[in-house]
């Protein structure tokens, strides 16, 4: 597999990476994950500027990474992926230092990291027609979670919860307020309105999220912006989670309890089908 590694295209066994990388001391870094369908990218200018934005706010010296795309573009190329659905990862890290919590003087150059591998579309098109069982977990992680940042433990802990309890994804819980999965965002139908929470540092600000919502305005579907309090779910009549690997999956068990019959619901299947459509045009 060719890989890209600080400006260099090589087989992936031929990166060496510093035991003083941040990344690996600190989890100094910034990861997105971006879908090529058939060699054709989604949305890769708005995941470039969300690891802008976590560059900025890491303070991370470089902040555009725009020609990350065009580096993607050539790795689908050099790995042959070009009429394949595949995914491509980019992780940033501040680079190689001697261990001292705060930023390294002088700054050092960025660490920067790009691959793809083919996309095995089996398990996610199988959640995606019958629909998941997820759990629900109390929320570990820092307040700023709208930064993409490979410091992911919490994630990784309930998402492995969710595993052993024989689930597909965990919902994290914070004060009440179920405000996304481990991997991805949530989404819940009361009255046929769609409703996730609001962007806040708490939630990722998703790229398929906001896709969703223009879905929505394009299918007539009306979306609210507003917390989903774990106390009020049982009025929802769909769940769902939505991600660059997940798209519009939909919930069918939450913990112990079937959600509706377990059977995936109109609006779900709406915007599945359109999120299709969309697909079919781009790749
Ligand atoms: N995860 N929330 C969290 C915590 C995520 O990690 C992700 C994506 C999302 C959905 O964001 P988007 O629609 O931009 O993919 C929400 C990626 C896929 C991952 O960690 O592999």
């Amino acid at each position: 597999m060719v890989v890209y590694f600080n400006d260099r295209f090589m087989e992936k066994e031929a990166v060496c990476i510093s035991p003083d990388d941040r990344g690996f001391l600190f989890a100094d870094s910034l990861y997105e994950v971006i879908r090529s369908y058939k060699g054709t990218f989604f949305r890769a200018k708005q995941h470039l500027s969300r690891l802008g934005y976590g560059a900025t706010h890491l303070k991370l010296g470089k902040t555009d990474f725009s020609e990350l795309e065009e580096i993607a573009r050539k790795l689908v190329v050099k790995n042959r992926l070009e009429s394949e659905d595949a995914v491509v990862y980019f992780q940033v890290t501040r680079g190689v230092a001697k261990r001292s919590h705060a930023f390294p003087l002088p700054a050092p150059r960025p660490t920067i990291y790009a691959s793809v591998s083919k996309f095995d579309p089996g398990p996610a098109d199988r959640d995606r027609e019958t629909g998941i069982h997820v759990i629900t977990i109390a929320d570990t992680r820092w307040a700023r979670c709208d930064m993409k940042t490979t410091a992911l433990t919490p994630n990784i802990l309930a998402n492995q919860a969710a595993v052993e309890a024989g689930a597909t994804e965990a919902i994290f819980i914070r004060d009440g307020v179920m405000l996304e999965g481990s991997h991805s965002n949530f989404a819940a139908v009361f009255d046929n309105v769609l409703v996730t929470a609001p962007l806040s540092n708490y939630i990722l600000g998703g790229i398929t999220r906001q896709f969703v919502m223009q879905l929505c305005a394009r299918e007539n579907i009306r979306i609210e912006e507003r917390p989903i309090f774990e106390q009020d779910i049982h009025l929802a009549t769909e769940m769902m989670i939505l991600g660059t690997t997940t798209e519009v999956t939909p919930i069918v068990r939450m913990n112990n309890t079937i959600f509706k019959e377990g059977k995936p619901g109109p609006v779900t299947r709406a915007l599945q089908m359109a999120y299709n459509q969309k697909i079919a045009l781009i790749g």
